[in-house]
């Protein structure tokens, strides 16, 4: 994909190719010129929002300041280690993960999917339940604030020693509490009940429960605010022109991923290499270009209005999940825009799988494949106890039994002419994931200038938002 030592992700076009129900090479390069024309306009709005350029009333909100992010964080971070933004949430981490054993999130929406996402994708199944040599000496973490749910809230006090005074790091926790407005009601809720806690936790001592507090935020706010009164040592911004789903490679997913030890350099590294391949790859080898030329296509002359991102992995559904919301929050406005749907398989491939082999068709599958796994290959083994005829496939290993499920699954799709694709990802690890962040964010964008639609902004949401404070206040 570029010159650098990143194993790229790549997409595969080649099972959306059917004449009646697909598409065929004509479709696609019929969409050239336009796709070109919403490469420019995207890279043109970075360029507009790096220059503080003014914005035309029609582009109002432009929050095109992801784009260049993760090259200006990596340039900054190589010119002065410790006073860049990334030292200082480099430095914030191991601050962090040095004083406490567990540490909650805080957030909802893009302030709680990216991080999730990376802490799935990137971490041991069950990091939380292995001991601290086990997690490198590492934090455990948690998500909360992402709902206002009575029960889960207590379950999490419950865990943390709600009265419990801290006597060492064992038992010391700490909160990261992420919110771009600093005013989500969720989050501010939840906050204050969880900083309750700490306070006991601290023997109400000051200076320590500002230590355990770090607070990820716009630059005023009411958050900004508390944040000053609390007196926390390091506050982080969310800054101006980075939207809420857009903000993952920004403090609100690089800290919680650095304090439990993820390298958030290679993350970065991963988007930068992205955005190089989206500015500089042709149009036909352009992984941006060609997910948001299929999908396109597909919604405009077949009607596949809803696009299953397809995960094969338990660890990838987070990132499925992130992806529902930036689609959905970017393009769902002016009663148009694709529905975005995460499915983890196996798993449900006994569930939807059914649905999406014969139901409506007016579904593009997207496969999410993870090329080479992390750990060993477990064989299915041989027994004694054949009652289960699995000795025939004693010396199968998990990774070839996922492939073949992959390849069935696709075949059944195929041999019923629907549409899927396949995007690959070299691992699953913090580079591959990078470069899955910037490639749907980029192709999010290019989709809406594509189609006329705004990607930035959510004003649905922002009006629930307001009717529910207005009930409430009332
Ligand atoms: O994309 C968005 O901007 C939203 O989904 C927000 O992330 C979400 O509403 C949470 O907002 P905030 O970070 O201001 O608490």
């Amino acid at each position: 994909m570029s010159k650098s030592s990143i194993a790229p992700i790549t997409y595969q076009s080649s099972g959306v190719m059917f004449p009646e129900t697909g598409l065929t090479a004509e479709d696609l390069q019929a969409l050239g010129p336009k796709l070109e024309a919403a490469r420019k306009e995207v890279l043109a709005d970075a360029e507009l929002w790096k220059n503080k350029g003014s914005v035309p009333a029609d582009k109002e909100p432009l929050d095109a300041g992801f784009i260049e992010l993760p090259n200006r964080l990596l340039d900054a971070y190589a010119k002065d280690r410790s006073q860049s933004e990334l030292g200082r949430i480099l430095a914030c981490a191991k601050r962090l993960a040095g004083s406490v054993d567990r540490v909650v999130l805080l957030g909802i929406g893009g302030s709680y999917m990216g991080p999730r996402a990376l802490f799935d994708a990137c971490c041991h199944p069950y990091y939380n339940e292995q001991s601290r040599a086990e997690r490198g000496g590492y934090p455990r973490i948690y998500f909360e604030g992402n709902n206002v749910d009575n029960d889960a809230t207590q379950g999490m006090l419950d865990l943390l020693g709600r009265e419990k005074k801290a006597t060492g790091v064992e038992d010391r926790w700490g909160i990261i509490v992420v919110s771009k407005s600093g005013g989500t009601l969720e989050t501010a809720v939840a906050f204050r009940q969880f900083l309750a806690a700490l306070r006991t936790s601290c023997n109400n001592d000051a200076k320590q429960i500002a230590d355990l507090v770090v607070p990820v935020t716009g630059e005023s706010g009411r958050l900004f605010e508390l944040s000053k009164a609390i007196g926390c040592p390091d506050v982080f911004d969310i800054p101006d022109g980075v939207g809420g789903r857009f903000s993952v490679l920004t403090a609100v997913g690089l800290l919680p991923a650095a304090t439990i030890g993820l390298d958030i350099v290679k993350l970065l590294e991963g988007a930068a290499a992205m955005n190089e391949h989206f500015r500089t790859a042709p149009i036909e080898s352009n992984v941006v270009l060609q997910y948001v030329g299929v999908c396109h296509a597909l919604e405009e002359k077949r009607g596949l209005h809803t696009r299953v991102l397809s995960t094969w992995g338990k660890g990838l559904e987070a990132a499925g999940l992130w992806y529902d919301q930036l689609l959905a929050e970017s393009l769902g406005k002016q009663e148009r825009g694709a529905l975005p749907l995460t499915v983890v398989n196996t798993r449900d491939l006994h569930s939807r799988g059914q649905q999406h082999q014969q139901g409506r068709r007016d579904k593009l599958i997207t496969n999410v494949i993870v090329d080479q796994i992390r750990r060993d290959r477990l064989a299915v083994g041989r027994s004694e106890l054949d009652q289960d005829q699995l000795n025939s496939l004693a010396n199968k290993t998990l990774p070839e039994i996922m492939a073949a499920a992959i390849a069935g699954t696709n075949q059944a799709y195929a041999e019923d002419k629907r549409p899927t694709a396949d995007l690959h990802l070299p691992m699953q690890n913090e580079a591959s994931l990078g470069q899955y962040f910037q490639m749907l964010m980029l192709a999010t964008v290019v989709e809406g200038r594509l189609i006329g639609i705004n990607p930035y902004g959510q004003p649905g949401v922002e009006s629930y938002k307001k009717h529910m404070n207005a009930f409430l206040r009332k």
